[in-house]
Formats: C-alpha cells, sequence, structure tokens
C-alpha cells in the first residue's frame, strides 16, 4: 500500500506525518525501519525487534545465496545439534519449523484432528488453539485470574477424559506475564499424566531472572510435555520465519508428520549464526529493558495501570474502547496491537527502537 492510500484509508488526508530526523538512517540496524518510517507508521503492534538482524547474521545470510539452488533438508541436521546441545537435549527431540507458528499449528493439527478437547487461558496467544478448532477440536478457554495470570488451578479442573491438550503461554502474549516457575512444573508434572501440555516459550529470553527454567526440563524427564522456541523475537528474525519445537521423540515424530513449511536454507544459516551470536542477543535485551522502563515511567506519569513484561511489549489498562485507543494513537502514526478479547480496555505495546518507543511516549503523555 502506497503512502497516499494508507493515509485515505486511515483517515488522516491532509494530516501531516511527523517523522521523526533520528530514525532516517542513522545507522545500518535502523535501515529495516526506514520502510515503516517511509510509510509513515510507527509499528508497535507485532512485538518484533526491530534492532535485528544483527551484521553478523545479515553476512551469513548473504554468504547463505549461493546455496539458494541447494534443497535445505541437508543443513538441519548441524542447526538440529546446536539446538539440542543448547538445551540438554537430543536432536531427536527437536523439530524445525517455518517460525514457531508452524510448529503450534502442526501441534493444533495433530492434537485436534480427531475431535476432542483443548484447554487453554483466556486471552492467550491463538495459533495453536485457532488451528485444532478449524479442525474440529473444542476449546475450553479459562480466564485469567484478576492479576491477569494463568488460572492453573482452574485448568486443571477442566480436565476430562475428552481433554487432547493444554495449552499454556509463559510469559503470556498478551498480558506479558510470567507464572512462578515451581508452580508451572508442578502443573506439567500433575497433567501430563493425564493429557498433553504444550508450554509456549516466544518469550522466555526476556525473563530477567537467569534461572527460571525452560519445560524443556520436563522433556528430559520423559513427561507428555512439548516447548516451542523462536528465533523472531530476541533474535530479530521474524521476516524470515524459523522456530522449533523440542519434545520427546515419539511425540516429535508425530508432530513432524503434521510439519508444512519447514525452514528454507537462509534461515537455517541465520538461526546457526544467530545462536552464537552473543553480542546481539545482550544488545537486544538490553534494548528491550529500558524501552519497557521508559514506558512504565510514562505510564506511571498517567496513572494506568501495567503489568510488569517479562517479554518485548506491555499490556496496559486505557478504561477506553480498544478500538478508541488504536485510532488515537493511529492519528500519532503509531500502530499498536489489536484487542484481547475480553480485555476490550487494555491495549498491547511492543517495544520499537527507544526513537520509536519516544514518540510513543510523547503520544500516550498527549492522549492521557
Ligand atoms: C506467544 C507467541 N508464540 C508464538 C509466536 C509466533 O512467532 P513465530 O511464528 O514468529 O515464531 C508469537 C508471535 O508473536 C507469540 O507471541
Amino acid at each position: 500500500m502506497n503512502r497516499r492510500n494508507w493515509l485515505r484509508i486511515a483517515g488522516l488526508s491532509g494530516v501531516s506525518v511527523a517523522v521523526a530526523p533520528s530514525l532516517i538512517g542513522s545507522s545500518s540496524s535502523d535501515s529495516s525501519i526506514n520502510e515503516m518510517v517511509d510509510a509513515g507508521i510507527i509499528r508497535l503492534s507485532s512485538n518484533e525487534n526491530p534492532y535485528g538482524p544483527s551484521d553478523k547474521v545479515k553476512k551469513a545470510i548473504t554468504e547463505g545465496f549461493d546455496s539458494l539452488c541447494r534443497y535445505p533438508s541437508s543443513t538441519y541436521r548441524a542447526l538440529k545439534e546446536m539446538i539440542a546441545n543448547r538445551h540438554g537435549v537430543q536432536s531427536s527431540n527437536v523439530v524445525l519449523t517455518a517460525g514457531s507458528n508452524e510448529g503450534l499449528r502442526a501441534t493444533g493439527l495433530a492434537f485436534g484432528i480427531n475431535g476432542g478437547e483443548i484447554i487453554a487461558a483466556d486471552p492467550v496467544y491463538k495459533a495453536l488453539i485457532s488451528y485444532a478448532e478449524h479442525v474440529g477440536a473444542y476449546i475450553h478457554r479459562v480466564s485469567l485470574t484478576p492479576n491477569l495470570d494463568h488460572n492453573l488451578a482452574a485448568m486443571e479442573q477442566r480436565i476430562t477424559l475428552a481433554t487432547k491438550l493444554v495449552f499454556v503461554c509463559n510469559p503470556n502474549n498478551p498480558t506479558g506475564s510470567l507464572l512462578p516457575a515451581k508452580d508451572l512444573q508442578e502443573f506439567c508434572r500433575n497433567v501430563s499424566d493425564r493429557t498433553m501440555v504444550f508450554s509456549d516459550e516466544a518469550y522466555l529470553d526476556y525473563v530477567a531472572d537467569p534461572n527460571y527454567p525452560s519445560m524443556v526440563s520436563l522433556v528430559k524427564e520423559g513427561e507428555n510435555v512439548i516447548v516451542s522456541r523462536t528465533f523472531s523475537k530476541v533474535y530479530g528474525l521474524a521476516g524470515i520465519r524459523i522456530g522449533y519445537l523440542i519434545a520427546r521423540s515419539d511425540i516429535a515424530s508425530r508432530i513432524q508428520k503434521y510439519v508444512m513449511a519447514a525452514p528454507n536454507i537462509l534461515a537455517v544459516a541465520a538461526a546457526k549464526e544467530a545462536m552464537e551470536d552473543e553480542e546481539f542477543y545482550k544488545f537486544s535485551l538490553d534494548k528491550a529493558n529500558e524501552a519497557k522502563e521508559m514506558i512504565y515511567s510514562t505510564l506511571e506519569e498517567r496513572s494506568l495501570r501495567y503489568v510488569p513484561s517479562n517479554t518485548n511489549f506491555v499490556f496496559f489498562r486505557t478504561g477506553k474502547p480498544i478500538q478508541e485507543i488504536q485510532k488515537a494513537y493511529m492519528e500519532k502514526s503509531i500502530r499498536v496491537g489489536r484487542a484481547f478479547s475480553p480485555l476490550l480496555d487494555w491495549c498491547r505495546v511492543s517495544t520499537g527502537t527507544i526513537e520509536e518507543v519516544g514518540q510513543f511516549c510523547n503520544a500516550t503523555r498527549s492522549i492521557f
């Protein structure tokens, strides 16, 4: 969509869209953002990491061009081994997918195709449950607690003989909240005797406590637990589509049969390099933390309630319908997150670059 069309659709024709000079071409890491600045929109809606990919990863991708005439399957083994070593599992426990969404959908298909029930929090990231619902599963949606955490006790109570899988997103999207590790481990141990537990860990890299465990620890104990991870967030690789699942090898092979979108050869090269690039990983976390502090202090200034975030986004209560809030930010050329029913007077904002978040904070001061 060109700029004029966008302005027309957004109802902003005639309104000049301010673009911060500091955002234009200031460094190589800002180059990917220029496209969005050119389009007049600051995208704080999809929990991307606009600092990525790192220069080292860009080089690895460029070097991969010469291999584009080859099928990628021969490159999977090395990446699977790297992932397996990182998590202390075997390669046979790893399923590579084109983005973790594909792993979520393949699991939704594998466990939902013959009907049955799936239990999930509400609101939660929907890729697995929507797909499962589409192929015939019934979804039990369990409201979050008043503190906006998963209600694990209520989820456990819903389990019946028809339950095929319980979906947990930790940290959760859209709230950014994190379950106490012991509660989740205990839940997984109890529940996985009766059904499969899926732990979506797309944002686990952002958790500040270095000792907070991945539920991969339960996969290693042989439990009925599946974990998903992604290169889209802290590694800044959302556009290339690569992620993975970790599960017991019999479960991994079962899901592998349903995977349709396998990673391409450039995605594999990018992921391998990204896993080695500790400097960029740390840089991304530091920037997300800096951005979150800016957002928190602006929300506090305006007495707006928010959930302390363990992710690269912040969920805050506006007290107004989200459509109104989206429009108000869009008038300032900022796109915030979509509606998350039933929390329709809350808004999710992603951490963009520091400059973009600065503009979000200024917009927030003027809207509220
Ligand atoms: C909780 C959660 N899981 C999975 C994904 C999917 O990410 P990707 O398919 O890019 O790996 C997202 C994307 O925003 C997410 O928020």
